[in-house]
């Protein structure tokens, strides 16, 4: 599937009321494997992350702080949402503000063409709004409140009480885009991923849609309507932009044509907004529909979505303080599989962690690493001959390899890394059936020692490169004992079992060293 061509790659642009949780680490991880993975693979890519910054969410938590919401967003931002990337390394190519002058500018310039193209119109809105969720309510969208709002309708999602909302506002013709949005998902099943998301919107959109309200008139913490600045935008229309007004849109024609359309990784609870709202803007303007919207499943605290506003976020460095980012990045991608929802829980991610990292993993590298070193003085053997076991690796190896890229191809992160823990398992089989350290013993079989150890060198330096785009640190410290030639990262994935050393290897410490303490257990 990885051919050399454009991939253009986003997660969401996160509200900056408060800092993140591991929900939006999670997110972030996703789509940075699936980056790492394109880059490597030689794909023309392109990974956009960013945060929402207007809105009544924004402004009312900044009021509540004393400070102007540019402020806050600036502090937040600072503090806590830049860093949080360098934390989980993530290798974004871009990062935007909602308050960069490059969006506000081409936000009202797209608004202003939806206008003159009669897309737009004024109307009254009356009804209900979550500003959790920044969305306009419907009555079948509410549930019955408990504990302090028993007897009230609050929303789904933040259980909290809806606010009633009557207001002058400009409206965009959704309602035109019904047909067009199910000739879309029909034509093109796998626009929407995964299939449980997918059939939920195909059944919301074929109830019919109606417009849609696209300005507030009552705050004035966003982007002026640009034919009258006594309206903002709706911020999810302001934040959905930030996709194209980042590639280029409006500023630079030949940057938008080579990026655009891309393909969007979001949270299940905001799929609705990314396949349904935004296509709609999208054809409205004229310009291609997104490429692919995958809405992956809700890490849960206690069977429900973590989250900032019930205060069960849990921080990503309390995970990567102890056991490091590579060991965050791989619990998340092998743990869930991506499209489902998934619990978290410190037993399973320490339990995980010494099993498939430390053990499995880690151990294999040291073992194969330290075995050169004693029996060869850190030259890499050649074999003479292979026998059918160590041709069965290197089969495995090539297997392994084009499995991975087939289920990177269809976002199914978690198969990819069942793929190439295929030959973590092998080349450990492999070791213990072979037993070089006997082989060791009888100079008769010096032969048979260096085909096995330089089949096992070939087949953990092949895991270097296919774990890379996950597990970036311990590959790059394990590149460097084999002695790999040239950055990891310019092995193209997809001939991972290519790589070459320099043919000698160097001591390796522990990649995934004992962890003894468990920090936020409680
Ligand atoms: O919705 N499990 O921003 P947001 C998994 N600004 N992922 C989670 C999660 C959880 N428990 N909690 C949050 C917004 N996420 C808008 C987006 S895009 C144009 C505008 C992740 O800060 C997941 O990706 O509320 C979810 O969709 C996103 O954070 C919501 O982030
Ligand atoms: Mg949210």
């Amino acid at each position: 599937m990885s051919d050399g061509s454009s991939f253009y790659i986003t997660t969401p642009i996160f509200y900056v009321n408060d800092v993140p949780h591991i929900g939006h680490a999670y997110t972030e991880v996703a789509a940075d494997v699936l980056a790492r993975w394109h880059r490597q693979a030689g794909d023309d890519t392109w990974f956009l992350t960013g945060t929402d910054e207007h809105g009544q969410k924004i402004l009312r938590t900044a009021t509540a702080n004393g400070v102007t919401p540019k402020e806050w967003a600036d502090r937040l931002v600072e503090t806590a949402w830049q860093p949080l990337l360098a934390t989980i390394d993530i290798s974004n190519d871009d990062f935007i503000r909602t308050t960069d002058k490059r969006h506000e500018v081409n936000v009202q310039l797209f608004l202003q063409r939806l206008f003159d193209a009669g897309y737009i119109y004024t109307g009254d809105y009356e009804g209900s709004y979550c500003v959790g969720c920044e969305e306009y309510k419907q009555p079948g969208d509410l549930v019955d409140g408990t504990g302090q709002y028993e007897g009230q309708q609050v929303c789904a999602i933040h259980s909290k009480p809806v606010e009633l909302l009557q207001e002058r506002n400009y409206f965009f013709r959704m309602s035109d885009f019904t047909q067009p949005l199910l000739d879309l998902y029909e034509k093109n099943p796998l626009f929407i991923q995964p299939e449980s998301v997918r059939n939920e919107i195909v059944a919301f959109v074929g109830r019919g849609l109606t417009d849609l309200s696209i300005s507030r008139q009552s705050f004035d913490w966003g982007i002026k309507v640009p034919w009258d600045d006594s309206h903002v935008v709706y911020v999810w229309f302001d934040a959905l932009l930030n996709y194209i007004t980042a590639a280029g849109y409006g500023a630079d024609d030949a940057q938008f044509e080579r990026l655009w359309p891309a393909t969007h990784i979001v949270g299940k609870d905001i799929a609705r907004f990314h396949a349904v709202i935004w296509p709609a803007m999208l054809m409205a303007a004229g310009l291609e529909v997104p490429k692919q919207v995958f809405g992956h499943g809700w890490l849960l605290v206690g069977g429900e979505k973590m989250s900032k506003s019930k205060l069960t976020g849990i921080a990503p460095n309390q995970i990567t303080d102890t056991f490091g980012s590579d060991a965050f990045r791989y619990y998340f991608m092998s743990a869930i599989n991506f499209g489902q929802d998934g619990s978290f829980s410190w037993e399973d991610l320490s339990a995980r962690y010494q099993s498939e990292l430390a053990n499995g993993f880690g151990n294999l590298a040291s073992r194969v690493v330290a075995m050169v070193l004693r029996y060869f003085d850190g030259a890499i053997p050649d074999a003479a001959t292979l026998a059918p076991a160590d041709e069965t690796v290197l089969a495995l190896e090539r297997r392994v390899t084009s499995e991975a890229d087939e289920a990177i191809g269809r976002l199914a992160i978690h198969e990819a890394l069942a793929s190439i823990w295929q030959l973590v398992d092998g080349l450990n089989g492999y070791i213990t059936e072979q037993e070089p350290w006997a082989l060791a013993k009888n100079p008769e079989q010096r032969e048979r020692l260096q085909a096995v150890l330089s089949t096992a060198v070939h087949g953990v330096g092949t895991l270097a490169v296919l774990l890379s785009p996950v597990i970036p640190e311990a590959t790059t410290k394990l590149w460097q004992a084999l002695g790999g030639v040239g950055e990891i990262t310019a092995v193209p994935v997809t001939r991972a079992f290519e790589w070459q050393s320099a043919g000698r290897v160097e001591p390796l410490e522990p990649l995934f060293p004992r962890v003894e303490t468990i920090d936020g257990a409680a």
